[in-house]
């Protein structure tokens, strides 16, 4: 049974008279928390313990995990039989540095990967997270066309409102998120394509996609010899505001961009491993990009690490007698044996558990809420791909608002539900292993939150 609770916003916690409150001041006094203004906010949740999709705060309160920790979480916390994995792979070798040594997991979790992705991305080049595994896949695709004395090609394309992570590369093939502002100085230029979001019932779309494309096509015609990479996030732009679009309209991106010679990046670090249906979003799309980014569910959510994998093509390009063309770029925990044994039991779970199955319920399930969201007075473009529901907030004058969300979440957290809006767009991403009830019970939390809310 989930309890109400109550999270306070004073930064000592010493009239709350719940567990966790002498963490909590500690928390407060030595923790720079990532993405968070420590002069407003709420102090954080102190978590002590997950299972499933449930989170457990010391005093024993049940908060759904309806986001997945960041995306992560893909089969749920503190899964058996990853437990397990983690645990023998400790006892075996719990590290080795990656450069002059490799070892059986990575080796291992490679040729699983090169398995499971489509066409000839066969070649996995290791790193940490989300935006290294970008950052990686920008300093690849530049680094090419040197290689193979095109100097001219150092221009990025990325898509507006897309979120590629925090690292100076990610951020400036990120920028078109707005996330970056006082770093505007110190990233390279990327040109921005509109990205023609669209939702449930949407009759607009077509046009929204020409416009897009004839934009694409005008810059390419412009600049399309000196343009290295165009960079996407496949079906579903996450931070960003979970804005999703069709599949068709990628397809004939790429397809434009490769005439022109452009390399693609495909970053799936937040819907790679089923979250929009199929095992990867480029499956949908038809594409099989020359790089694929995946990082959050590789690990299942247990550990960081994150993997760019490309083509024999590119790989050879790097290839010489001497340093010269090398890709010197690495990182004291490239690999981690412990990531890649659990990593690799990920990938078998998905066979053991039918994950696609359980997204596919999921999906079916959030289908079934499309009707009464478009009926809700406070919803705006209600949409869902795979395991994401989104729909966006609305106020009565028919503007959008994020003003509501920061309540809202709160919210949430007072009927035991982990469900953070992200600006006016509130979301859905549970873990695979959440049950109907717990789905139910999401659902009647957002519906009840909004009429509050009014
Ligand atoms: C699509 C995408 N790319 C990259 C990143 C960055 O990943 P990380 O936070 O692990 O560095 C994120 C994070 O949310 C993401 O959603």
């Amino acid at each position: 049974m989930r309890r109400a609770w109550r999270r306070s916003r004073r930064k000592s916690n010493s009239d709350e008279g719940t567990y966790g409150m002498t963490l909590r001041d500690a928390d407060h006094r030595h923790i720079w928390h990532p993405f968070t203004q420590h002069g407003s906010e709420p102090a954080p949740i102190v978590v002590d313990k997950a299972r499933g999709a449930s989170l457990f705060t010391p005093d024993g309160h049940e908060l759904l995990d309806m986001i997945s920790s960041w995306w992560t979480s893909i089969h749920g916390h503190a899964h058996p039989a990853l437990n397990r994995a983690l645990a023998e792979q400790a006892a075996a070798m719990e590290h080795v540095m990656f450069a002059g040594f490799t070892h059986p997991p990575a080796i291992a979790l490679s040729e699983r990967l090169a398995a499971i992705l489509p066409g000839d991305l066969d070649r996995v080049f290791f790193s940490d997270d989300g935006s290294t595994a970008v950052e990686v896949a920008v300093k690849l695709a530049f680094q090419y066309w040197k290689n193979q004395g095109a100097t001219r090609r150092t221009r990025f394309l990325a898509f507006e409102g897309a979120y590629h992570g925090d690292t100076l590369g990610a951020m400036a093939v990120g920028r078109g998120s707005g996330f970056y502002a006082p770093f505007d100085d110190l990233m390279f230029a990327v040109d921005l394509i509109a990205w023609p979001g669209t939702w449930d019932r949407d009759d607009e779309v077509e046009a929204r996609e020409e416009r897009a494309l004839a934009d694409l096509r005008d810059r390419l015609r412009r600049d399309g010899d000196s343009v290295a990479a165009i960079v996407v996030e496949p079906l579903v732009q996450g931070a960003g505001g979970m804005r999703m679009c069709r599949p068709g309209f990628l397809r004939a991106a790429v397809e434009m961009a490769r005439a022109f010679g452009v390399l693609v990046i495909f970053d799936e670090v937040a819907v790679g491993f089923g979250r929009t249906g199929t095992m990867f979003a480029c499956q949908q799309v038809g594409v099989v990009p020359d790089f694929i980014c995946l990082s959050k569910g590789l690990t299942a959510g247990y550990l960081p690490m994150s993997v760019t994998v490309t083509t024999e093509r590119i790989f050879e390009a790097f290839l010489d007698d001497g340093p010269r063309k090398m890709f010197t770029h690495g990182h004291s925990f490239t690999a981690n044996p412990l990531a890649c044994a659990v990593a690799l039991k990920s990938l078998e779970l998905f066979d053991e558990e039918a994950s696609l199955d359980r997204v596919a319920r999921i999906e079916r399930a959030h289908r079934a809420q499309l009707d009464r969201l478009h009926a809700s007075p406070g919803v705006a473009r209600p949409r869902l791909t795979g395991s994401i529901l989104a729909f966006d907030l609305r106020d009565d004058a028919g503007g959008y608002k994020s003003s509501g969300s920061e309540r809202l979440r709160d919210y949430f957290l007072s009927r035991g539900l982990n469900i953070r809006p992200l600006g006016d767009a509130v979301y859905l991403m549970p873990p695979y292993c959440i049950t109907d009830e717990q789905l139910s019970a999401a659902y009647a939390g957002i519906f009840q939150g909004l009429e509050d809310l009014r």
